[in-house]
Parts: structure tokens; sequence; C-alpha cells
């Protein structure tokens, strides 16, 4: 039988809770198929390592890490103090080389959404820009932080989202600030357009970060892949994700050439901590990535399935949604529309 050595990471805050729902729908998917094995390894990472080894990611999970082929990762709490270890999240993608985070954002049956038909994907670099960690004080109450945008990430990018865009509906629109990151976005625009001729059937637009703010709520169905920089990126990431009913349904994957790592786009939320309220789904849906990345493509579609059909009979639905379910309600709702034999079609 094959199988699939993958790591999990469930990270802190609700992490542990909506990871642990994760890898229950995934072991569900699997039994059911009855075709592979997931090999799941788990590893500690996040703000309860800084705490035990003085580093978000300690080199054990980094050697362990280093022998699956992707990693499903819970949200991590990242501290704000100056000369804090950096985020978990960014360790893993630098460290792996995850240049590209890919972002579905997707209309949902039962969850409120700007428009009925929402269905776009952001791809954002996830190597540099305002991410390089190059910051200091230069004065007295001055500090600068350096916007790296180099023409090799910003080509690798633009094509990983151009090929996306090409088995897709064949749209890029990309997203900068040239007019007044004059030399850096006009690097990154200058790569789009150079890798735009390898791809004649993807019609391309340019916008300027702050309009596509507006776009995005004033016509977002209209578009299909957006590719940007790292920060704009994060941050239309999140104002997408609510178009489609927010960061409790929107998940993420970190691609490299040679790993991927699957995330939910929401943080750790310290504040539902263990209180079995928040929505798993962001998690499973990262989870439903991960299937695709190792090519399990039908326990993938299954799990959509099950995830789909729960929200579509509207009576598991966690607060967010509207509902009043647990988070173990709806994990055992979406496990039971797994565990249930398919109609036959
Ligand atoms: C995200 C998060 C991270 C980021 C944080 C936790 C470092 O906001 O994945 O969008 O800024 O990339
Ligand atoms: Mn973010």
């Amino acid at each position: 039988m094959r199988t699939h050595r993958v790591a999990i990471l469930p990270g802190d805050g609700i992490g542990p809770e909506v990871v642990d729902i994760t890898v229950r729908a995934l072991e569900a998917v699997q039994e059911k198929a009855g075709t592979y094995k997931l090999e799941l390894v788990m590893g500690e990472a996040g703000v309860n390592a800084i705490a035990k080894y003085g580093t978000n990611v300690p080199p054990q999970t980094v050697d362990m890490l280093k022998t699956t082929v992707a990693c499903l990762k819970g949200p991590m709490t990242t501290p704000e103090k100056p000369g804090a270890p950096p985020s978990a999240a960014l360790t893993i993608r630098k460290l792996f080389d995850l240049y590209a985070n890919v972002r579905p954002c997707l209309s949902l049956p039962n969850v409120p959404s700007a428009k009925p038909n929402i269905d776009l994907t952001i791809v954002r670099e996830n190597t540099e820009g305002l991410y390089s960690n190059i910051e200091f004080e230069v004065g007295e109450g001055v500090a600068v932080a350096m916007r790296v945008i180099s023409r090799k990430a910003s080509e690798r990018v633009a094509r990983f989202a151009f090929k996306l865009a090409n088995q897709r509906r064949k749209r890029l629109s990309y997203v900068h600030k040239a007019n007044i990151l004059r030399r850096t976005d006009g690097i990154f625009n200058q790569a789009v357009l150079s890798v735009s001729k390898e791809f004649p059937e993807v019609a391309i637009d340019s916008y300027y970060i702050d309009n596509m703010a507006l776009q995005l709520i004033k016509r977002p169905e209209t578009f299909d892949v957006i590719v940007t920089t790292n920060l704009f990126g994060d941050i239309m990431s999140d104002e997408a994700a609510q178009l489609v009913g927010g960061l409790g349904v929107v998940s993420g994957a970190n691609m490299g050439d040679n790993y991927a790592m699957f995330e939910p786009v929401h943080g750790s939320a310290p504040k539902y901590t263990r209180q079995d309220k928040v929505n798993p789904i962001a998690t499973i849906f990262a989870g439903k990535m991960l299937l695709e990345y190792v090519g399990e493509k039908d326990s993938a579609r299954e799990l959509e399935r099950a995830v789909l059909e729960v929200l579509k009979d509207g009576k598991t639905l966690t607060y967010d949604l509207g509902g009043k379910a647990k988070s173990s309600e709806m994990c055992e709702a979406i496990l039971e529309k797994i565990r249930r034999p398919n109609a036959i079609t």
C-alpha cells in the first residue's frame, strides 16, 4: 500500500483542537479509501516550544520535518517583542523555500458571502518583501525596515501563479504599489510581465494595492488568480477570507519545489483555547489541500464533500457561521458524512 509520511505540528492556542479534528477527518477518509496510508509524525513548534527550547522550531522538529513529504501546521502565536524568536511559519517557509503561498477563497453553501459566486485564489510571494527580517533602529525614535524584492523570487512566484491561472479561468491580476515603491515593485511588475510571455493564453491586469482592496469588496466574483508581494498578500488574504465567510473557512498552501506546508489562514486565537468553540473547517481544508498535494485526489474530494454537506444541512454550524455547534459537534457531523457509504450515481 502506498504510504505518505506527513508531519503534524498542532501549534498553540486553538491549534491542537482544530488540528486534532483535522487528523480525525484525514484518518476517516483514508480508512474509507483503503488504498494508501498516511504516516503521521507529530512535532513541537510555536510559542510553547519557545518556553521549552528557546526557539519556535526546535532542531529535532526540523530534522523530523526533513523526513516527511509535507506538513500540516496548526496556528502558532508569534511574539511581538524585538529579539524574540522568529515566527514558526516564517522559519519553515524559509527553511524549505516555500515560495508561493496559495490561498483559495471560495463561496460556500450556507456561509455568508459578499457575492454568491466568489472563486479567487491569492498567490502571495512567501520568502522576501517586508518579511525579510531586516529591521533596525537608526536613531532615537526612528527605525527602518527593508523591503527586499528580487527578480528571481518575483519570477518564480509569477510563474507559479500563471500556471495556476492557466488551469483555471485564465485571468491573472497582479497587485503592487509601483507608483510609490518604484524600484521594488518595478522589479516585481517587470518579472510578471516577462513571465507573461510564457503564458500568452492568460489575460493579465494590474492593480495598485489600495485599489485592489476596494475592488475585492466591489466585484470579488470577477477575480481568478491574484499574485502579489508578501505583506500585500498577507493583508489581502484576510480581506478575501472575510468575503467568503471569514477566517474560519479559509486555508493556505505554502508551496516549494520539494516540500509543502498546509495551514489555516487564521491565527492561534488564544482567548478561545480549549473552549471547543472555533470553526475547524479552515484547518480541515488545509488537510484537503495536503491530500491533493500527496496525490490522494479522491480522498481530498471526499473530505470536501463531507464539509460541504454539513454546511448545506446547516444544522451543525459553529458560532462564526451563525450556529451554536461546538467544534467537536461539527467534527462528528463531518466524520458521519465521511463514514456514510456514498450514494450510487
Ligand atoms: C499568515 C500569518 C503569518 C504571516 C504570521 C503568523 C507570521 O499572518 O500566515 O498570514 O504574517 O505570514
Ligand atoms: Mn496573515
